[in-house]
């Protein structure tokens, strides 16, 4: 299939790209590398550097690329500072997709998979958390992603569009080309990384006093890998409109990661005592059970170390990650 994939230049599109070229789609990357990195897409891929608000500039690369499908990542992500800064978060999540279907509605193009988040979920009321849970989500960039989620269903309902969502829970690790590398960094397992390495500061443990076994909070960790598969998956079903819950199916502490990772690297990850970080649930543990039973879906990772280990290894090729 001829593939757009949007926000390609970015931790998970770039993992994208890489599942949907090996699979033998033709793919075609529209990123305006505000926070993705060019020499995240390999050279030989058709790259577009435009905004998905510039819906003339996506109207002409999916007539140029002929395209059958799009997966849409472009967006930002940053649940605090989306709190601070709604209209940016409206603004390219909410805006950036409605222009980008008028682009595809105009083009003839029916078919979308589309970059949602646990987000959504809010503060669960019970844990494993399935596609069934109440959606009420407690930032700004929550509420971009279950907007865009709502048009889709409508869009569905009106135009025939094919769509599906998939609501990540924590992405992590990395392939071998293409890692983490955001900036600046606030999520866990690259900090841990970068102060294991020596290359960055402490981390500090945001909160020790959660009802978890430990105190540290527990989050549902899944391979970037992984989750770049269940794409490849989902524009190979038809959907009419679906929506898949993607994690591991368990979960890990802070500490547990910060010890799997001392032993994943061996050496010690230095650390200093912190406050909540507001906003943090104690546990958000997926149920992916659905997209196993109707996509078949299952992650590969082998566990918390294996996606440490691919980190550690992306780490060591890129110590400064991107270039540019
Ligand atoms: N944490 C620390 N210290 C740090 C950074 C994180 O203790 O320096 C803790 C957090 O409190 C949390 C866990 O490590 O308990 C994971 O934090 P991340 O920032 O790595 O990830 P989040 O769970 O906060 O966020 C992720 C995605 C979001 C998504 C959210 C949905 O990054 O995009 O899951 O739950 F919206």
């Amino acid at each position: 299939m001829r593939v757009l994939v949007t926000g390609g230049a970015g931790y998970i599109g770039s993992a994208v790209l890489r599942v949907l070229l090996a699979e033998g789609h033709e793919v075609v990357v529209l990123d305006n590398l505000v926070t993705g990195h060019r020499r995240a897409v390999p050279a030989a891929i058709a790259f577009v550097h435009a905004d998905t608000r510039d819906t003339s500039t996506v109207r002409q690369a999916l007539r140029d690329h002929r395209v059958e499908a799009v997966v849409h990542l472009a967006a930002i992500s940053q649940v605090g500072t989306s709190v601070r800064h709604p209209r940016d978060y409206f603004d390219n999540n909410v805006r950036g997709s409605l222009a980008l279907l008028d682009a595809m509605l105009a083009e003839g193009v029916g078919r979308l998979v589309f970059s949602s988040t646990a987000a959504v979920y809010g503060d669960p009321d019970t844990c494993p958390i399935d596609e069934t849970a109440p959606t009420r989500p407690k930032s700004p960039y929550g509420d971009s992603k279950r907007f865009v989620e709502t048009v889709l269903a409508r869009y569905g309902e009106a135009y025939g569009l094919q769509h599906t969502s998939l609501r990540y829970f924590n992405a992590a690790g990395a392939f071998p080309d293409a890692g983490e590398d955001h900036r600046p960094e606030t999520h866990l397992i690259p900090l841990v990384l970068a102060a294991a390495a020596g290359k960055g500061p402490p981390v500090t443990l945001f909160g020790e006093d959660y009802p978890t076994p430990d105190g540290t909070c527990v989050r549902d960790y899944v391979h970037v890998a992984d989750l770049a598969r269940a794409h490849a998956l989902a524009l190979a079903a038809p959907a009419p409109g679906a929506i898949y819950t993607l994690g591991s199916g368990g979960g890990h502490t802070v500490r547990e990661v910060l010890e799997a990772a001392e032993r994943v690297t061996g050496r010690p990850v230095p650390v200093v005592r912190g406050a909540r970080r507001e906003g943090d649930p104690a546990t958000l543990v997926a149920s992916s059970a659905r997209i196993g039973r109707e996509l078949g879906w299952a992650p590969r990772a082998a566990g918390l170390e294996d996606i440490l280990a691919s980190a550690w290894a992306w780490l060591q090729a890129a110590p400064d990650g991107y270039p540019d």
